[in-house]
């Protein structure tokens, strides 16, 4: 990328960075995520700065700060919320908590929308999505109020002439109708407008694979069956010519069913020959007695690197001419501490220390390090891979491990009475059970050790559902998770008690999941929903009504980039014949509906 013509979205520590930055490039600007404690030269060589939103105050003591001299860059800045309170809190305005805080809808009265170059094409009055707090009081010297809501005098301030402005609502979010047109105003005001799109990235980025491999190098690539990997291979592919790339698939044994034959289908007919190797037994071995998420993902993560040095070995590959290839996409980077706010919420398999240690000497190859998910399937298809295939929900490396869940948990019957007669009240058939395994969540942007809990379905309405488990999470700190017992067609009855069963990591309990998750596939493919769902995570879990039992939860979600997320609301119809589809699977007890918003569950299981 031209290095004069991008946006930078600095990182307060908000879920809103990315969504941010990839609704910017969307709208045809090059954009990247920066830290609020970059150098100065780091931002001058931006083109257009937004501050974006971040959960603190800025008075809180330790709040993220900016240094004030980013103002003096004679750059374009957008403040988002938090970036708007701090920019007019830095420029000599006041903030202060109104005491009244505002979530959700709300109507902005553009004051005239011709005094900002930011509000040109928007109407007189705009729907807008405001999350906040604190509030603007008092707009530093040089600035005019652009707009207000009701509760919300200066939710839109701007300094025409320095080209600072500063918006209390959130343009990234869909709620807000005419966010796009705010984010390409700004875009314009940067001179960033058409400065990315993907076709140039591909040739620029094609250029960049070709000197980092140099003339003879070659890219031995491990293959894991899902979209990033598969496109990554076919990008150093295409760029030095599928004799330079050899792909390894390693059959984990915990992958989906059909994946490792279609696969090879699907790359065949593009001219690439994938080698796959049946490792299966060697990660049974490893992981039939583990049960916690990181060492899961540890294992697996050493285990492929073991098996890509047998496999160099085996085809005699020399490794002073190969380098390694890693379907690593941007949000990866950034979650694995990327950023300085974004804690360690997980290893990912692709960055276990070995694998750091090659990716520090230099010796890693990761073609769409700066692309988000939407961007991946784009390439795909540019690339040759058909949409139905480019569009399978994200399935993670580690695969099927981490929708296995092993471990026992003793259950304190206090949390559960505690509960019942906290909700009994509000709602008389109110019933929970605490489940007997623990259960991994992301709070307050850290992960969370917790229990899981299972109600009854009190009611068909998802979204009292909805509010009624996430009231449980906030009051109980004991519970990150709310699963759901879906009222099956013939009204199946709340167990008295779940026993728990022993599950291993091997390839018969895989195989159970295996065909539970098939069975889910092929369901929501049918019924034409695998696109209204982002992604949808099948999990057996170790308890059932009977001894030697297992249950399976089932976790839709709709989000966006998987930073957040919301369970998705399925059709109780289609629910009821999901779940009887499931239970024809003889060892499965139970099938559940996850009803755990991201925060406070993760996607996983783990
Ligand atoms: P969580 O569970 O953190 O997941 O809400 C967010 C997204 O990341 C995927 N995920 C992984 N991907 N290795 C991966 O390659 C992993 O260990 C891993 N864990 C989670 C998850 O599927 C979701 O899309």
């Amino acid at each position: 990328m031209e290095s004069d013509k991008k946006i930078a979205v600095v990182d307060f520590g908000g879920q809103y960075s990315h969504l941010i930055a990839s609704r910017v490039r969307r709208l045809g600007a090059y954009t990247e995520i920066l830290s609020n404690e970059e150098g100065m030269e780091k931002y001058a060589s931006y083109s257009g700065i937004i501050l974006s939103g971040g959960p603190s105050s800025v008075y809180e003591k330790d709040s993220p700060q900016i240094a004030p001299e980013i103002f003096q860059l004679g750059i374009p800045i957008l403040g988002i919320c938090y970036g708007h309170q701090l920019t007019m809190k830095i420029l000599g305005g006041k903030v202060e908590s109104t005491g009244e805080s505002e979530y959700g809808p709300a109507e902005i009265q553009i004051l005239d929308s011709n005094i900002s170059n930011l509000s040109r094409s928007l109407g007189r009055t705009e729907k807008v999505w405001m999350s906040h707090g604190d509030e603007v009081v008092e707009l530093p010297p040089g600035f005019s109020n652009i707009g207000s809501t009701e509760s919300c005098q200066f939710a839109m301030v701007s300094n025409e002439s320095k080209k600072i402005y500063g918006i209390q609502f959130h343009p990234e979010v869909t709620h807000t109708i005419h966010g796009n047109t705010l984010l390409s105003n700004f875009i314009r005001i940067s001179g960033c407008k058409d400065t990315w799109n993907l076709q140039e990235f591909i040739q620029k980025e094609m250029e960049i694979i070709r000197r980092q491999v140099g003339e003879r190098g070659k890219v031995f690539m491990l293959v894991s069956g899902g979209v990033d990997s598969t496109v990554a291979y076919l990008m150093l592919a295409k760029s030095l010519g599928a004799q330079r790339v050899k792909g390894l698939l390693v059959d984990t044994g915990f992958m989906r069913k059909n994946e490792v034959s279609g696969l090879r289908e699907n790359l065949h007919k593009l001219g690439i020959d994938l080698t796959i190797s049946d490792e299966s037994q060697v990660f049974y071995n490893a992981l039939v007695a583990k049960s916690d998420p990181e060492e899961k993902r540890l294992i697996v993560g050493n285990l492929f690197l073991e098996a890509q040095a047998r496999a160099v070995e085996e085809l005699n590959l020399d490794p002073k001419e190969w380098i390694l290839g890693q379907g690593t996409i941007y949000p990866d980077t950034i979650e694995s501490g990327g950023t300085k706010h974004s804690h360690k919420i997980k290893t990912h398999h692709n960055r276990v220390p070995a694998i750091q240690k090659m990716l520090d000497e230099g010796k890693i190859i990761e073609p769409l390090r700066d692309l988000y998910k939407d961007e991946v399937r784009e390439l795909g298809n540019y690339l040759g891979l058909d949409t139905q295939w480019t569009d399978r929900h994200p399935f993670p490396g580690p695969g099927l491990v981490v929708r296995m869940i092993a471990t026992q948990r003793e259950v304190d019957p206090a949390i559960e009475k505690n509960i019942q007669h906290f909700f009994q009240k509000e709602i008389p058939n109110f019933i929970c059970k605490v489940l007997p395994f623990p259960s991994v969540g992301v709070q307050g942007d850290q992960r969370s050790y917790a229990n899981c809990l299972l109600i009854n379905q009190f009611s068909q309405d998802w979204n009292l559902l909805d509010k009624i488990a996430t009231s449980i999470t906030n009051k109980f700190k004991e519970i990150n998770r709310i699963v759901l017992l879906p009222n099956n067609l013939n009204s199946i009855r709340f167990p008295d008690s779940l026993e728990y069963t022993e599950l291993h990591l091997n390839k018969e309990h895989s195989d159970l999941l295996r065909e539970a998750d098939c069975i889910t596939n092929q369901f929501i493919f049918d019924h034409k929903i695998t696109k209204d769902i982002w992604q949808m995570p099948v999990v057996l879990v170790p308890c059932g009504r009977e001894k030697g039992k297992f249950s399976i939860i089932l976790r839709p979600v709709e989000s966006n980039e998987a930073m957040t997320a919301n369970f998705y609301p399925m059709k109780w119809d289609l629910l009821a014949k999901l779940c009887s589809e499931i239970q024809t699977i003889s060892q499965i007890s139970d099938v559940f509906f996850d009803l755990t918003n991201k925060p406070p569950g993760t996607i996983e299981w783990e």
